[in-house]
């Protein structure tokens, strides 16, 4: 047994033998929470400056601090800080450093606080400033897809129930199905900040302290909306992380949704669109290959958000109040969740603009499938037929169309009007695709006028916030 090296730990004091190097390199997390080595410094100069204005620190001492956290801060940006796994985390390594650097003055910035409300701290400031960036990259996906939207507006292709062609669609209005989508995401994002903009330092271990600290005034150094209300949740709280992981699996789940029907548009049997060169990739063995392998990864990255997001609330559910070291692990499933999400609506937010419609195409598809046939039936309707009886019309005039291979439009009015004697020539109006995409001229219809309406919306709604 050795107790030599009991007290080079920032709470060696009580050990009599110094940690078994395994059981060192097992329970580290500077491997990966180095990472919020900037939010770690700016929460701790705020609670040095709040110590300082409290009377624990004099003000050289809090001075000193201040300039010695800085100077580190630059170390680490300029890859000169050499971090230890001996001293366990990010926190540790930081205050260790500003001892060695500043000396006494550096051992008092830890009165009133512990790594619990500290990490937990550092933990909120840097998923508030990754939520800005995350909505930020949102809007610059959504603005593409206005964008394309206004441009498309007019575009026909065949919207799809069951993956069977329906009714003819917009490609504006597909579009901007898509923002909807990305919309409420946005929102929900938003939503969640409030509850990560919330400040547990003061909690310290999980009692509070016996300073007389002012929690007010570090929560506004820090830009948090308000101190937490209980320390024994401040500490072990990671609600936060679970509800911004399962924003980012919907967000995911939205653009996995996205990258189906791409990955679908690009095959030759749809050939709806072309994504440009840059976007694709080819095949090591089939020379003629071009596949569509953004659209494709990021449909497979959202298995690993959702993983992550279950794998966050297993952490948690076993855990009595109040902090567990269980809790380090809820670093590497967020960090990945941030990178996976980040990087996927950065590459989408890249391509949605250079999408290449085939517009030949999209309305030949629209064409073939019988897609006009409800507005047959809604004709029928119109000249006062009940819509269960149109329905049975049109199903019988389009099986006279299967069997002659022939769209609705196609059949000459003496064909169409042995099904119906109220069918006149106008019929042909509503046969049209653009006659039935102009139709639906209604809010949330897909007639262009409405596509360009809505898009106009969509733009206010960006610019609001
Ligand atoms: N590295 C730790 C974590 O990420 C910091 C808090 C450690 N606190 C403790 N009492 N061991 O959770």
């Amino acid at each position: 047994m050795t107790d030599k090296d009991s007290t080079d730990k920032p709470w060696g004091g009580r050990f009599s033998e110094s940690t078994d190097a395994f059981v060192e390199a097992f329970t580290a997390s500077v491997g990966f929470d180095h990472r919020l080595y900037a939010c770690d410094i700016q929460g701790s100069i705020a609670h040095a400056r709040m110590l300082a204005r409290v009377g624990v620190l004099d003000e050289a001492e809090c001075q000193r601090i201040v300039e010695g956290l800085e100077a580190i801060r630059g170390e680490i940006e300029r890859g000169e800080f050499e971090w230890s796994v001996g001293l366990e985390d990010v926190h540790m390594n930081i205050e260790a450093r500003l001892t060695q650097r500043i000396g006494d003055a550096g051992k008092k910035l830890h009165t009133g606080r512990s790594r619990n409300d500290q990490v937990a701290t550092d933990l909120r400031l840097y998923l508030r400033e990754q939520i800005d960036a995350c909505r930020a990259e949102l809007r610059r996906l959504q603005q593409g897809l206005v964008d394309l939207a206004e441009r498309e507006a007019d575009t026909i292709m065949p919207g799809f129930t069951h993956l069977q062609v329906a009714m003819p669609v917009t490609f504006g209005h597909h579009l901007l199905a898509w923002f909807e989508m990305l919309e409420r995401d946005r929102a929900r994002l938003a939503d969640c900040r409030r509850r990560v903009n919330v400040m547990p330092l003061g909690a310290a271990a999980l009692a509070g302290t016996t300073y007389p600290i002012d929690r007010a005034y570090t929560a506004e150094l820090l830009g948090f909306d308000a101190p937490s209300e209980n320390s024994l949740d401040a500490v072990s709280d990671r609600d936060f992380v679970i509800e911004f992981t399962a924003a980012a699996a919907l967000i995911m789940t939205h653009l996995s949704r996205m990258s189906e029907e791409l990955i679908l548009w690009t095959s030759a049997q749809f050939g709806f669109i072309d994504l440009p060169d840059r976007f694709c990739t080819g095949s090591s063995i089939m020379p003629q290959k071009k596949n569509p392998d953004v659209p494709e990864l990021v449909r497979g990255k959202t298995g690993r958000v959702n993983g992550h997001l279950i794998g966050l609330l297993t952490l948690m559910k076993g855990q009595p109040l109040a902090y567990n070291k269980d809790n380090q692990e809820d670093k590497e499933p967020l960090f990945d969740t941030l990178d996976t999400l980040l990087g996927s609506l950065r590459v989408f937010a890249d391509m949605i603009p250079a999408i290449e419609p085939n517009r030949e195409r999209m309305r030949e598809a629209a064409r073939a499938g019988f897609s006009t046939a409800t507005d047959l039936a809604d004709y029928l309707v119109r000249k006062g037929v009940p819509f269960r009886d149109a329905h049975e019309i049109v199903g019988k005039a389009v099986r006279h169309g299967i069997d002659t291979g022939r769209d609705l439009a196609e059949l000459p009015l003496e064909d169409l009007q042995r099904f119906s004697s109220v069918i006149g020539a106008d019929v042909f109006e509503v046969l049209t695709l653009e006659g039935s995409v102009a139709a639906r001229n209604h809010l949330g219809g897909t007639a262009p006028e409405q596509v360009r309406a809505a898009a106009r919306r969509a733009r206010e709604r960006l610019a609001r916030d």
